[in-house]
């Protein structure tokens, strides 16, 4: 593939001119589609190309068809639904992050990326008045949000009870009933069914006549399900209403019944962000998990969502992934299933894990010249151990993170250093594989 300028310059300054003349006509074109979905299929639905066409080309051709019918959504002047634009920076880093082109799936595999990520959390967690211990993930939206809370959330009840989710799915296990109110989001019953809970678990709870939901029908549901693993959903934002549930009041009720509580803030948590509105989240910060999104009031562009769970080993435990071509504290593969392992050891997905070479490839180095000097990673008995400039040796992987700049967690310095050592021969240094991969 041709990296060259010459053939991306002409085509971005396209995308460019494009760009800029639809926000411009934003300001007072019609909100609504001017076109049919006839017309559109007719224009779109060419046959499958043979041959590769020019890329200017492909972006006029694009911008032609679609004319018409796109949605004012991003004006400022459209109200159905809640939707949000793009502010320009957002807009401009959206660009550069498609043109960085990084998967960010692993620190080794985009290190600034993943310490952009790292920085979100943080800054979301303060804007949000979410405590700093929670964990963090960037999600397409609030929907994969409450899958991802609430996959926590089953891991954390279950375990609670005795049963490992993750080894043993939930064919037995103890049913889990989710507390909500009837004005619950329509993304809620897809989470529930997406994680095998089933649309039955649902137990829609009456509103008051603020659609907020009462301590007295909590009570009550929480009382008549006494011992069971519960979850109890609150709303800050009804999509209906925009009303807020009272959570100081609610989230002690349900975590005296040792119930999870979940918060749906899909817009309503961007309320902390102003000092006049910050109050209708009192209490919100003793939930167990939350959501929100980026593509609605913070307007970045779509996909953005964001889930946060106070307790980060449940988070972990029910979503960390486990293969044969990682190494996860000393042990390859899916051998040791995650609920076998030390969870305080892995506390928080920063600097803390610890980083273990597989036996396979014992004595393997990897150098590295970095901020601290240089810094040296040795395998001694399987073991890996770290070494700075002034020859200090020391086991702790914390300090080889520290210099190095390697985020030693199982999921990413042990899979880094592995990487760097066990796939050297297939990678070769050449392929940039293992300076890439301590980084
Ligand atoms: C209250 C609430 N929860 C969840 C969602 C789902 O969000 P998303 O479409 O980003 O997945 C929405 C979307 O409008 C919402 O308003």
């Amino acid at each position: 593939m041709t990296r060259e300028r010459s053939v991306y310059q002409p085509v971005l300054e396209r995308v460019l001119t494009h760009a800029a003349a639809h926000l411009e006509s934003l300001q007072d074109a019609p909100v609504s589609a001017l076109v049919t979905k006839e017309q559109l299929r007719s224009r779109l639905a060419r046959s499958l190309p043979a041959r590769g066409t020019d890329p200017a080309h492909v972006i006029d051709d694009l911008v032609a068809d679609t004319a018409g019918g796109l949605l004012g959504s991003p004006s400022g002047r459209f109200f159905g639904w809640v939707i949000g634009g793009s502010l320009p920076a957002a807009l401009a880093a959206d660009w550069l992050t498609s043109t960085w082109d990084q998967n960010a799936a692993l620190y080794a595999c985009g290190p600034a990326v993943a310490v952009i990520e790292e920085i979100c959390g943080r800054w979301l967690k303060q804007l949000l008045g979410i405590p700093e211990k929670a964990s963090f993930a960037l999600v397409t939206g609030c929907q994969m949000s409450h899958v991802t809370c609430l996959a926590a959330a089953r891991h954390h009840l279950l375990e609670a009870g005795g049963w490992d989710v993750e080894t043993k799915g939930l064919w037995g296990a103890p049913r889990i009933c989710l507390l909500t109110g009837t004005h619950r989001h329509g993304s809620i019953e897809r989470a529930v069914r997406l994680l095998g809970l089933g649309r039955e678990c649902i137990v829609d709870l009456p509103l008051d006549d603020q659609s907020r939901l009462s301590s007295l029908s909590l009570e009550k549901a929480l009382k008549e399900r006494e011992g069971d693993p519960n979850i109890v959903v609150l709303q800050a934002g009804d999509i209906n209403t925009g009303s807020f549930d009272p959570f100081r009041e609610l989230i002690s009720l349900a975590h005296e019944h040792h119930a999870w509580v979940h918060v749906d803030g899909a817009f309503g948590l961007w309320a902390n962000a102003s000092p006049k509105l910050r109050h209708f989240l009192n209490g919100a910060e003793a939930a167990d998990s939350w959501s929100t999104d980026g593509h609605k009031w913070l307007n970045v562009p779509y996909d953005c969502g964001y889930a946060f769970v106070a307790n980060a080993n449940a988070h972990r435990d029910s979503l960390s992934l486990r293969a044969s071509y990682l190494t996860h504290g000393g042990v390859t593969g899916s051998s040791r299933s995650p609920a076998s392992r030390p969870a305080s050891k892995f506390a928080g997905r920063g600097i803390e894990g610890e980083g273990v070479l597989t036996p396979r490839r014992k004595g393997a180095e990897a150098q590295r010249n970095s901020e601290g000097g240089f810094v040296s990673a040795e395998s001694e008995n399987g073991r890996l151990r770290s070494r700075s400039a002034t020859g200090q040796a020391g086991s702790t992987k914390r300090s080889l993170a520290l210099r190095a700049g390697v985020r030693v967690s199982e999921s990413h310095a042990a899979h880094a250093i592995a990487l760097s050592a066990e796939r050297e021969d297939y990678f070769g240094r050449g392929a940039g594989m293992l300076p890439d991969a301590l980084c």
